[in-house]
């Protein structure tokens, strides 16, 4: 998968997701992330890529043109990557040869707010372009032209789209096969089936006066799996009532729930 970040803090970028896992990945050939640096598409000799906007108003906005020259230049490079893997005829724009439109994310406050849900959808795209805006956002009219999706990752507002990409690469990473050692522990999990994980142990067996629960000790992995089952149901009730709606539970479950 590859992930092409368009900021004007590239290096902020790269360093929170060139380390960890993500970095791994992006060693082992399973992810790549290009941070691409909107200031290297401005086009005055002042190399600014912000303007005062029209009508007055706080602050400054992002200008249309280095934004729109940065996205076309990632897409002629997916475009000739994937004209070069499909064998394709002379390196034709893979639009033209029935390719499906990279998504585009514009990361916003105003966005669909992001979930584990969405993070499935978009670890299947073999690109995904983010966009982080800057000062108070970005000219509008880039954004209708090249945004597919607006994401928020909730309701406050962050200095910038950066933070919020990093979140979303991190996420999405960790569901392509390969990136987690283990894929099943990214099958068990958190708000996989829109319930919280069970509580987890490791050595030693006690621990400030606290004994690991003995279940866990038995070695009986059908009681083992069923204990878990019930805990993830019991901490959802308590600690994110709200998911359960969504959750499939048994009627056993439904009345454990219900405390
Ligand atoms: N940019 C500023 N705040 C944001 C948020 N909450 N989510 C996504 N992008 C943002």
């Amino acid at each position: 998968m590859h992930f092409h970040i368009m900021t004007l803090f590239p290096d902020m970028v790269m360093s929170g997701l060139g380390t960890s896992i993500t970095g791994r990945a992006i060693a082992n050939g399973l992810l790549s992330i290009e941070a691409v640096n909107i200031r290297d598409y401005a086009f005055n000799k002042h190399n600014s890529v912000d303007d005062y906007p029209y009508g007055g108003g706080a602050g400054m906005l992002m200008q249309a043109e280095p934004v729109y020259l940065a996205y076309r230049a990632i897409e002629e490079q997916i475009e000739r990557r994937r004209a070069e893997s499909e064998g394709g005829q002379d390196g034709r724009p893979c639009a033209a040869q029935g390719g499906a439109k990279t998504r585009v994310i514009y990361l916003s406050p105003q966005g669909q707010t992001f979930n584990q849900e969405m993070a499935q959808e978009l670890a299947r795209e073999e690109d995904l372009v983010l966009l982080c805006g800057h000062y108070e956002g970005i000219d509008e009219r880039v954004l209708e032209e090249i945004v597919t999706d607006y994401v928020s990752i909730g309701d406050y507002v962050l200095t910038g789209g950066e933070l919020p990409a990093m979140v979303m690469v991190d996420t999405i990473s960790r569901l392509v096969p390969g990136v987690l050692h283990n894929d099943v522990s990214a099958e068990f999990e958190s708000f996989q089936d829109n319930l919280l994980e069970y509580p987890q142990y490791s050595r030693p067996e006690v621990w400030h006066d606290k004994q690991v629960p003995p279940i866990l000790l038995s070695g009986h992995h059908a009681n083992i799996e069923k204990w878990r089952r019930e805990q993830s149901v019991i901490r959802t009730a308590m600690r994110r009532p709200d998911l359960l709606a969504k959750a499939e539970l048994t009627e056993a479950e439904r009345r454990l729930a219900e405390g």
